[in-house]
């Protein structure tokens, strides 16, 4: 036994340095990708196609087949759990999301205390599809939002420039904000666990809008809430292991390090050189290709692949984007990054 684990990225979640880093792309399942728009339009609609496994499953699993990625991510969306908290939800073409009723600061009469568990059992069933599926090589990722970024999307009943109605709503109502994250921690935890339970080998804990608060904030409302989270899935799941997402976190990202015992932590493309290697010499690091250059490719792509590399090359990582693919990248350009990553 050398102590390796089964899958690379497993590997480097547990704190080892591999010589080529194992890749994999956040919204690697999407339409950049025709056999995605197939599916898609065989669904009907976009929550049709999280909630009907077989489906879901499908999609998952089209990425690793046309690349070979490390790692595979259920398909599904962080606002299943609004969905579950009994918010009506909706994908309006070219709108993005819709949630109604939006989560009304004076009340929470609208939000359930728990998920509605049995409205997220598809899920489920489909990271046990995909593990069924995939060799033990690739891991299977489950994810959550955070409740911060979550909460955002419930209170303005949709995605917003700059997450105001969710700011407005933690400081004037700041004892009712906190009642709606709890909520959220709470059902985010149990769903977690649920996806381990099936099958997932990780889970990353998406927080998007987390760059919008100011310190103080961001302490109390990314922090603390997935800090909860974590420790409360490890006391059902010892050892489970967590992919940290705070985007825009900035110069946050040490006090987030510290106080949120992820195993590694996801960065965009806009952290510091220096921050991050700092980052990386206390935890494994996952990210950070701007999805533009992958969108723009040619020689700035190559460059960017090999900053990447020089960057993080030297410890523990986790080779991904900084943030989502665009849905107008070209696939030519997947296969460049991924050859050049992969030295050939
Ligand atoms: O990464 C993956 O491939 C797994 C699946 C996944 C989706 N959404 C599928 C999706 C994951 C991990 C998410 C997370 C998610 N969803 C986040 C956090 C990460 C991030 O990207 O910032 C957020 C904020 C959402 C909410 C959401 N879902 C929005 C704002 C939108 C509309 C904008 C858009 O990109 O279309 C979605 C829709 C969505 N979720 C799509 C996909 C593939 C596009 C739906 C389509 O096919 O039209």
């Amino acid at each position: 036994m050398d102590g390796s684990a089964k899958s690379p990225v497993l590997d480097v979640l547990g704190g080892r340095q591999l010589k080529t880093p194992p890749v994999w792309m956040m919204r690697q399942a999407g339409r950049y990708l025709p056999e995605y728009r197939e599916i898609r339009a065989r669904a009907g609609n976009f929550i049709n196609l999280c909630l009907t496994p077989e489906l879901a499953a499908e999609v998952t699993l089209q990425p690793i087949r046309r690349f070979g990625f490390d790692a595979a991510i259920i398909f599904a969306d962080i606002l299943l759990i609004p969905y579950a908290l009994g918010q009506a939800l909706t994908f309006v073409e070219g709108e993005g999301p819709k949630l109604t009723p939006p989560v009304d600061p004076q009340n929470l009469d609208h939000v359930r205390k728990t998920a509605d568990h049995e409205k997220l059992a598809p899920v489920f069933e489909t990271v046990r599809r995909v593990r069924g599926e995939l060799d033990p090589s690739v891991a299977v990722l489950g994810f959550c939002g955070a409740p911060w970024t979550v909460a955002t999307y419930m209170v303005a009943g949709g995605g917003t420039p700059d997450q105001g109605a969710a700011k407005l709503f933690a400081y004037q109502e700041s004892a009712r904000f906190e009642q709606l994250i709890e909520r959220l921690v709470l059902s985010s935890t149990d769903y977690l666990v649920a996806q381990i339970s099936a099958g997932a080998d990780a889970v990353q804990i998406f927080d998007t809008w987390s760059g919008a608060l100011a310190p103080d904030e961001f302490d109390r409302w990314c922090v603390a809430p997935v800090a909860r989270i974590i420790a409360a899935v490890r006391s059902q799941i010892p050892g489970a292991k967590v992919i940290g997402f705070p985007r825009g976190a900035g110069t946050s990202l040490g006090r987030y390090v510290e106080r949120v015992s992820v195993d590694a932590i996801g960065l965009d493309w806009t952290v510091d050189r220096l921050l991050a290697r700092d980052i990386q010499s206390q935890l494994p690091v996952q990210g950070n290709l701007d999805p533009h250059v992958l969108r723009a490719g040619g020689g700035a792509l190559d460059r960017a692949v090999d900053a990447t590399l020089e960057t993080f090359g030297s410890g523990p990582f986790i080779f991904n984007l900084g943030h989502g693919i665009l849905s107008d990248t070209p696939i030519a350009h997947v296969h460049q990054m991924l050859a050049r990553v992969r030295g050939r």
